[in-house]
């Protein structure tokens, strides 16, 4: 059990000035299980449960405080800690560590009535109320004073609590604001970054539609208008709106780290939200920690896991990171909130380890009886203690429990996806040929086929050092740098294999078209290529490539500059011509994709290329340090090449159950 902060973090960080990242535990110690702990939801019998059943469970860590700011502040400027004492207290002599959050996710409704200038204004004008959950708007003088006020009240009273082990600014920073303090801090950023409004009048390409600004007080953020909305304001507005997330973040971190020395994070939410710069919020935290909900069942469920630890880990930088939050029996899937199956809950927590998680917390510890939350699951359920769920949870704490020394192991990978969210942005502006273009979509699809063929994949950015990667895959750099290209086409004549895929590199940074062919011209040298006419396919319609592989959405009209085709179209005016292409640049090889093959086609090119190993179906391995993670997510059981040492068992496998997991040691 943790019981004290020593535990967690390194003797170089306790006491005296903290270095600039503050790890949240020294290699080979503790894996955090736990989750978030709201226990103002009930009273004194509840709370005396609670401390028994979390040392049950083996939980050492909890968030407490993320939605608590009515309780901690009544009212404006007056403070009530009192019963926050006393739970860190409870939690401490229980050996529960606590991962102390700000409340500023969710204002109370006498801030909101103070400040109505505070709360949030839609696309269309519509402000909107307390009532609910993240109501406020980041560009508010009156909502950011008072988020550092009680950050700052926080981290007085706390910041060396022996409880306190670690800092949880917010909750998933998310809501974006179109009010009027949102267009004045827009506009002071577009200063900075365009200097002049002639510069940016360029660089929205205002000259047509009649859009030309001749004051800034004309400039505004992207509100709701009559048909396409500019996609230079549009992106401008995403990359603005990172950079003010970023700054509110820091706001809050530095008013802790004024009093405290513990490590201090916010919560990320994947793999769908996209409000931010990921690769730099990365940057600014102590420890990366994201959320996690997979939003289809099964074994989509279980590479949907894959997805958002490789992507979180990346976002570290290769350093541990945390899962935050994932559901004990949740799956969002559309309109319905599915359980999991038995074993999942294992699976899902032993994927985000083996892919670099420092353990594994859950929203929330016990299920809320009242309020918004009432049917989301949590680690004790309404049904209590006797329950498949906590009985599943147990199980899971245990095992976490046993993983002690896999705490600060990493992960290689030599394969990377790019990933940008210049270009994710760039792909949800209006007028693009086709509404099938889809960022996300993409990435995952790209990840999934590594994964389908047992390859563990990295994220890197397009201005990432990239060499370390035999295979990067550039899936949808539909917007790509000029510095970009020039890192893509040096990798590839160092040697490295590049494949990149339709409609990649059309538009630089400020949205314009590259002229004279696409992609970007470093990187139409290193494919070997010249892009001349994107022709999108129309819903639904399948076309046939030379060698028999199917293909949807894109299609191209291309030449080859030195390139070869691999496979050519078959169809229309595109007969013939090439489709898929390879080329021989310098030391590495640049291929070109310039349409959407079908899934079985997809997965064998993606094979070729990254050399992947003829797993068997469902049967997940991955490397942590010196340990080799094996989940089975088949209904048979799987014999394992070569009897190891489990860690989780504490004794030598020679098989995997259906559904079990192992760790083994690599080396006997
Ligand atoms: C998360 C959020 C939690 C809780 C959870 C339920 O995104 O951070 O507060 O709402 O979702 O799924």
């Amino acid at each position: 059990m943790l019981k004290r902060f020593d535990d967690l973090v390194p003797a170089s960080v306790r006491g005296g000035r903290a270095p600039p990242r503050r790890s949240v535990k020294a290699p080979g110690s503790t894996m955090f299980f736990g989750g978030d702990y709201n226990p103002e939801q009930w009273d004194e019998t509840v709370w005396k449960e609670d401390d028994a059943l979390m040392r049950l469970a083996r939980v050492n860590l909890a968030t407490v405080g993320v939605f608590s700011w009515s309780l901690l502040e009544p009212e404006e400027g007056r403070y009530d800690f009192a019963w926050l004492d006393a739970h860190l207290d409870r939690l401490h002599a229980n050996g529960v560590a606590a991962d102390l959050a700000t409340p500023t996710a969710s204002p109370p409704p006498w801030f909101t009535l103070a400040h109505p200038d505070a709360m949030p204004v839609k696309e269309d004008g519509v402000r909107h109320i307390h009532g609910s959950r993240d109501t406020y708007c980041l560009a508010a003088p009156a909502y950011r004073s008072a988020a550092r006020d009680i950050a700052t009240a926080l981290a007085e009273r706390y910041g060396r609590h022996p409880a306190v082990a670690m800092w949880h600014v917010h909750n998933e920073y998310a809501t974006l604001c179109w009010c009027d303090h949102t267009a004045e801090a827009f506009r002071e950023w577009l200063q900075e970054r365009h200097g002049s409004l002639e510069v940016l009048n360029e660089a929205w390409g205002t000259a047509f539609w009649s859009q030309r600004y001749g004051r800034w007080e004309q400039v505004l953020p992207p509100r709701a208008t009559n048909w396409h909305r500019n996609p230079g304001q549009h992106l401008d507005f995403r990359r603005f709106w990172s950079d003010l997330v970023l700054t509110a973040f820091r706001e809050q971190r530095d008013a802790i780290r004024a009093h405290s020395d513990r490590p201090v994070t916010t919560n990320m939410m994947l793999p769908g939200y996209q409000n931010l710069d990921l690769w730099a919020l990365g940057r600014e935290v102590d420890v990366v920690a994201i959320d996690h909900y997979p939003d289809a069942p099964g074994l989509d469920a279980a590479a949907d896991t894959a997805f958002a630890a490789d992507r979180a880990r990346s976002f570290a930088g290769g350093r541990p990171w945390l899962l935050m939050e994932q559901g004990a029996s949740t799956v969002y899937d559309g309109d319905r909130i599915l359980g999991k199956e038995p074993g999942e809950i294992l699976r899902h927590t032993i994927g985000h380890i083996a892919r670099g998680s420092e353990g594994a917390l859950f929203f929330q510890w016990r299920q809320s009886r009242a309020g918004s939350e009432t049917w989301h699951s949590a680690m004790l359920p309404h049904a209590g203690a006797d329950s498949r769920i906590f009985r599943e949870v147990r199980a899971v704490g245990e095992a976490v429990e046993r993983l002690g020394e896999v705490a600060g192991s990493t992960v290689t990978a030599q394969v990377a996806v790019l990933h940008d969210s210049d270009a994710w942005w760039a792909l949800e502006v209006d007028g693009l040929p086709s509404k099938e273009l889809d960022y996300l979509g993409s990435l995952r699809r790209t990840h999934r086929a590594l994964w389908d063929a047992g390859i563990t994949a990295d994220f890197a950015h397009p201005s990432h050092d990239l060499s370390p990667y035999r295979l990067v895959v550039a899936p949808a750099l539909f917007l790509l740098s000029d510095a970009g290209a020039e890192n893509l086409r040096g990798y590839v004549a160092g040697g490295g294999t590049l494949l990149v895929q339709h409609f990649t590199g059309v538009v630089d940074d400020r949205l314009h078209a590259r002229l004279g062919g696409y992609p970007a011209l470093p990187l139409r040298e290193a494919l070997g290529i010249r892009v001349e006419e994107p022709r999108p396919l129309r819903y639904g319609e399948r076309i046939v490539l030379s060698d028999g592989v199917q293909a949807t959405v894109w299609s191209e009209s291309l030449q080859l500059r030195g390139a070869e085709a691999v496979a050519t179209y078959t169809h229309g005016m595109l007969a013939g011509k090439p489709a898929l292409t390879r080329h021989r640049f310098g030391a590495g090889e640049g291929w070109y994709l310039s349409t959407r093959l079908d899934d079985p086609g997809y997965a064998a090119l993606i094979t070729r290329l990254a050399g992947g190993t003829s797993r068997v179906a469902g049967v997940e391995t991955v490397t942590r340090g010196a340990w080799r993670f094996v989940l089975n997510h088949t209904t048979a059981a799987v014999r394992l090449p070569e009897p190891a040492f489990d860690l989780l068992t504490g004794d030598l496998a020679e098989e995997l159950p259906a559904g079990g997991c192992a760790v083994l040691r690599k080396e006997p």
